[in-house]
């Protein structure tokens, strides 16, 4: 039985492995390319910053890369420290950066990622977050997708690496969070994102 069940499993891979080379001649470019799943060892690695600086009605709108995008809940207005509204929604359009100093120009960085946080603690900050990496350098094109929860209180936290496309068409894997900075009202956060993935084309 052990012995039928992993020869089956061999076939089968085999069969996704096929599946996925024919699959990749569709979408030009990727040809010669081999699909890699190690889950031991991740096949691509790259620690990327992101920064956030949220629009406060102080800063000038031109160095700002966020906007909360709701008023404070009912819920939030009743429980909340200020500033952690629970339910509050930001939406942003950050630059990424490979080294840890701000770009000189915010909105024009080859790497960004855009998307949403969501906080969802009522008397702390704890945020969920949902967003693109999108790379539009000479040396690399397409997205990431990140989804999962921002654990604000843990000194690292673990999203998934959901999918790609381009360059990292069909990737996967887990991006390691860290807040590298922070202002103490969270106005602006650095956040260090260690990506790890464990399934790509290579
Ligand atoms: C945003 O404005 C506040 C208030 O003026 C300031 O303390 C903070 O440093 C600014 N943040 C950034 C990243 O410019
Ligand atoms: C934000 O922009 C204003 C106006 O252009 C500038 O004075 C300020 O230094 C900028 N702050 C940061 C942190 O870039
Ligand atoms: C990608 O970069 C090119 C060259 O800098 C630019 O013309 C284009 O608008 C960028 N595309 C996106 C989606 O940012």
């Amino acid at each position: 039985m052990a012995t039928w069940s992993k020869a089956s499993l061999i076939v089968a891979a085999a069969v996704v492995l096929v599946g996925l080379s024919s699959a990749s001649g569709a979408h030009g470019g990727r040809r010669g390319r081999s699909f890699v799943s190690s889950y031991g060892e991740p096949c691509k690695e790259m620690r990327l910053y992101l920064h956030d600086i949220i629009y406060d009605y102080s800063n000038s709108t031109s160095n700002s890369t966020s906007a909360a995008a709701t008023k404070p809940t009912a819920l939030s207005t009743a429980v909340s420290r200020s500033g952690y509204f629970f339910g509050e929604v930001v939406v942003f359009n950050d630059p990424v950066t490979e080294g840890k100093a701000l770009p000189p120009a915010l909105e024009e960085t080859a790497v960004r990622a855009q998307g949403l946080y969501l906080y969802d603690k009522k008397e702390a900050p704890n945020a969920w977050f949902a967003f693109s990496i999108v790379f539009n350098s000479t040396g690399r094109h397409g997205t990431l997708n990140l989804m999962g929860a921002d654990l604000m209180s843990e000194k690292t936290r673990d999203v998934s690496v959901v999918g790609g496309t381009g360059d990292f068409f069909m990737a996967r894997g887990v991006a390691t969070l860290r807040t590298d900075e922070a202002s103490s009202d969270l106005s602006y956060f650095r956040l260090q994102m260690d990506i790890k993935l464990y399934e790509c084309y290579a």
